[in-house]
């Protein structure tokens, strides 16, 4: 962490109650505290627009008896094996399977690796994490 700087910031009373009220809320222990983690969600929010590496992780859950399923879920995956760090799997009953694909590289590319694994017939719930490889915060 580099060194820091206090600055003052003009804000309608009535938003920064609010604001303090939800870093309350949420027991954050330092409004400063609050306010660098707003910065860095706006900065992260940036990189997905960008064209710098990120990171992040793709969950999906499905029936592994849907015919052919497992078979296109591992084809797509090796298609975009560049941007896989790992894969966990997890069998959450008798029937469903739940999937966490770690993530790095081209932001483009990463949601057309979320986009295909959504699409595949049986593929109950995808949800895209947009993280980050934490060197530009
Ligand atoms: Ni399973």
């Amino acid at each position: 962490m580099s060194e820091l700087t206090r600055f003052s910031v003009s804000l309608d009373k009535e938003l920064l109650d609010k604001f303090d009220g939800q870093i309350e809320s949420d027991r954050y222990p330092t409004r400063s505290k609050a306010i660098a983690d707003l910065i860095r969600s706006k900065i992260v929010a940036r990189e997905w627009v960008g064209d710098g590496e990120v990171a992040g992780a793709i969950i999906i859950v499905y029936d592994h008896h849907k015919h052919g399923l497992t078979n296109s879920l591992t084809s797509v995956q090796h298609e975009y094996y560049k941007l896989i760090i790992s894969s966990q799997h997890v069998h959450l009953d008798h029937d469903n399977c739940l999937e966490i694909v770690v993530v790095k590289g081209d932001a483009r590319e990463i949601e057309a690796l979320a986009r295909a694994l959504k699409v595949i017939k049986g593929v109950k719930h995808s949800s895209l994490s947009m993280a980050t490889t934490g060197t530009s915060i």
